[in-house]
């Protein structure tokens, strides 16, 4: 675990002149949803050339300056990572694999040219601003703090070149569920006319024109009456990449699983690295190998696949019941949550929650 001895730069804390009250803060976070209620803090670090890391804060969270020359309104110069903080079952904060988050923001900030950032500089940024709002976890079940750790341009330069100006910055928000209570099953749209990402393209990097690039798809899908857009890959549209935030697994009725290979054009996942090791210590035969849509809805049909799902860190593991395209639709088993999903959702939000042994040392105390 990092602590504040081990960051290669200091933080300077500045108080919070007005936080909100502990009454509209209870209101607040009685029924968060995900994304909408932010903290009182934020974690701001500058880089410049020259410089490199410096003026590392944790403040008072509130709008930023930007010259509108700033690269990032240009040439979307601009990455970042999506983290919950957790509290375990004996009451204590904890992170989940945050250096792994740490590792993938710096892969991100080289495909898209951007300065890294110690692994245990970003972690103890993390760290730091989890402790200062830990008054906003949510009393709900599944209740966490969604942390968003960012990096964008703001150099002041209509050239295209990579900037020599970045700022980093954390913010958190209160999140209960990702989709509406109570739903067993998602429903997904296959999109045929829109891809994410391409051979070569910035697939596995998490930056904001990926998602940009995903919004019509994903609206789309919603105007159809569906929950979540389901890309295929960009050179012959057939093969099942991931969904608009979270990757997939197919489960098979011999017991194997399927989850499609990190070849260059889907996230990483944490979640999705972290089931496949679960599964695999139950004796699980888990397979990283291409899988067609033809070949899903054949799979669904016969009986052959059993469950899919989706999983991420805002989601957790959710599982897949409707699957629809501009060639019809399929159930995937009977529709709603399948055994293995669910066994798999446990054992992984009982780790989260510190309920289960941590064989792998993937949970970070914080306090
Ligand atoms: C496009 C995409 N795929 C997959 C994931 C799942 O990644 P993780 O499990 O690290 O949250 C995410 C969420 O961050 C995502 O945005």
């Amino acid at each position: 675990m990092a602590t504040l001895a081990d960051s290669r730069i200091e933080f300077t804390r500045l108080p919070h002149p007005a936080p909100v009250t502990t009454a509209e803060r209870a209101q607040a976070i009685a029924d968060p949803g995900f994304g909408r209620v932010f903290t009182d803090h934020m974690v701001s670090i500058e880089w410049s050339e020259g410089r490199g890391w410096h003026d590392a804060t944790l403040g008072p969270r509130g709008p930023l300056s930007l010259d509108p020359a700033a690269a990032v309104l240009h040439y979307a110069q601009e990455i970042f990572e999506g983290m919950k903080a957790y509290r375990l079952d004996d009451g204590a904060m904890a992170l989940f694999r945050p250096e792994q988050n740490a590792r993938r923001f710096n892969a991100s900030a080289d495909r898209l040219a951007m300065p890294n950032m110690p692994e245990d500089t970003f972690v103890e940024a993390v760290r730091l601003l989890v402790l200062a709002d830990r008054e906003w976890f949510p009393p709900v079940d599944g209740g966490s703090l969604y942390l968003r750790p960012f990096m964008f341009a703001s150099e002041a330069f209509l050239g295209v070149r990579p900037a020599k100006q970045y700022k980093f910055l954390v913010i958190a928000s209160a999140a209960g569920n990702y989709f509406k209570a109570g739903v067993p099953a998602v429903s997904i749209w296959v999109s045929r006319n829109y891809t994410r990402a391409a051979p070569g393209g910035t697939g596995a990097a998490k930056c904001g024109g990926n998602y940009a690039a995903s919004l019509v798809p994903h609206a789309n899908a919603v105007a159809r009456g569906h929950d979540q857009v389901c890309f295929l890959d960009a050179a012959e549209h057939k093969w099942v990449e991931e969904l608009g935030g979270m990757n997939v697994f197919f489960v098979f009725d011999d017991g194997s699983i399927v989850t499609p290979p990190l070849t260059g054009t889907i996230l990483p996942g944490i979640t999705r690295d972290s089931l496949m090791t679960l599964a695999r210590e139950e004796g699980l035969d888990v397979r990283e190998e291409r899988y067609a849509i033809d070949q899903w809805r054949d799979d669904a049909a016969s009986g052959r696949l059993v469950e899919c799902f989706a999983c991420g860190t805002a989601a957790v593991v959710t599982p897949i019941g409707r699957v629809a395209g501009e060639d019809g639709e399929f159930t995937v088993g009977g529709g709603g949550p399948g055994q293995l999903t669910g066994a798999l959702r446990a054992k992984l939000v009982a780790i989260q929650r510190g309920t289960a042994e941590d064989r792998h040392g993937w949970v970070t105390r914080i306090g």
